[in-house]
């Protein structure tokens, strides 16, 4: 097949591979499986054979046809982010080697990882933890780097600090409550009453149950609020931050630009993470995985061909912590 030189961006013309596509937006009976070509990296990519693939409420979102803007309409599309696998061929300057064990997600807007093989920038990518197996690796990269990228970047957790996590239970919240404790926060987690116990087992401090109590009634103050789950926004929860508090929120809409524009130069800050993925953030995550600080919490996995059933599920938002693809 390298006929074709390796830095070439295009789809190989001969070789296939199997794949999840859609052809228009929609609901889950979108989803369908699809012989297209193989991708060829190019200088800086990699080509992983995708063993497990992570499920992201922001495949949702894209299946849906929600951010067109971004995602165009040239069909079909392969959707996914999140990818656990081998490298099985690198572009020349490509800093990992064929037959490594990789884990990362794929920047790109609507992603490309629904399938036996992506070409992905090798620096979206990192080598994957030695004490979990892959299954479990492709868990981690978007939901646990939202958490690292929106407590250590935007939220400026640090030592002693005071946190707040609404929606600690589910993919994201998981790794931000464990997340939270690592930085040396003091760390209030929302949940409901049957993810009490899970949240408590990692670690957080105080844990609230949303049914029970009015988060707004708190007589606690934060340096940071994570609103993973977003059903609040910065006006709503602003008098439960200290003076140089910074409320982070998850869902872009027009509500979150407009307190991000007009809190920019104020002590009380509300912000919007925006997830990428960097080699730097895949390696601390390792490091946390393989030194058994970071537990990585699976809900369930489903085989590839049932994807539509692991939309489904995705969709009640009731998962605790994260589904998984298996590529079989
Ligand atoms: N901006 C970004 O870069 C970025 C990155 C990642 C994710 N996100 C967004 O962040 C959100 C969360 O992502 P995720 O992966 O964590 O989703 P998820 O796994 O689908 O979240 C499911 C969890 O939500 C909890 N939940 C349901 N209703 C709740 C409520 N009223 N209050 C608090 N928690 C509630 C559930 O816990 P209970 O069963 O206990 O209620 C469940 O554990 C999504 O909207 C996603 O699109 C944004």
């Amino acid at each position: 097949m390298s006929a074709l030189p390796q830095y070439r961006k295009h789809l190989h013309p001969h070789e296939k591979m199997r794949a999840i596509v859609i052809e228009k937006y929609g609901g889950p009976d979108v989803l369908r499986e699809a012989s297209v070509p193989r991708p060829v990296p190019t200088r800086d990519q990699v080509l992983v054979r995708t063993r497990f693939i992570g499920v992201n409420p922001k495949d949702i979102i894209v299946r849906k046809g929600k951010f067109q803007v971004a995602t165009g309409r040239r069909f079909p599309i392969i959707i996914g982010h999140d990818i656990a696998g081998e490298v099985v061929e690198a572009g020349v300057d490509a800093d990992l080697a064929v037959g490594e064990a990789v884990y990362g997600m794929i920047n790109d807007f609507a992603g490309r990882g629904y399938a036996e093989y992506a070409a992905v920038d090798a620096d979206q990518l990192g080598r994957a933890p030695t004490s979990i197996d892959l299954r479990v690796a492709a868990a981690v990269p978007l939901a646990a780097q939202t958490a690292l990228q929106a407590l250590r970047d935007d939220g400026h957790v640090a030592q002693g600090h005071e946190v707040l996590i609404n929606g600690a239970s589910g993919g994201v919240g998981v790794f931000a409550v464990q997340i939270a404790k690592i930085l040396g926060a003091n760390v209030t987690a929302v949940c409901s009453h049957r993810n009490i116990e899970l949240v408590r087992e990692l670690g957080a401090d105080q844990v609230i149950d949303y049914g029970k109590t009015e988060l707004v009634s708190l007589d606690q103050r934060f340096d940071a609020i994570f609103d993973v789950f977003g059903n609040y926004r910065f006006d709503k929860l602003k008098h439960l931050l200290k003076p140089h508090g910074t409320y982070v929120h998850t869902i872009p809409s027009a509500r979150i630009f407009k307190d991000v524009a007009r809190t920019f130069v104020r002590k009380q800050r509300a912000k919007l993470v925006i997830v990428r993925s960097r080699r730097s953030q895949l390696d601390w995550l390792r490091q946390q995985i393989d030194s058994g600080r970071l537990r990585v919490v699976l809900d369930r996995s489903f085989p590839l061909r049932d994807v539509a059933d692991a939309h489904r599920y995705m969709e009640t938002k009731r998962a605790r912590g994260k589904v998984v693809l298996e590529v079989d």
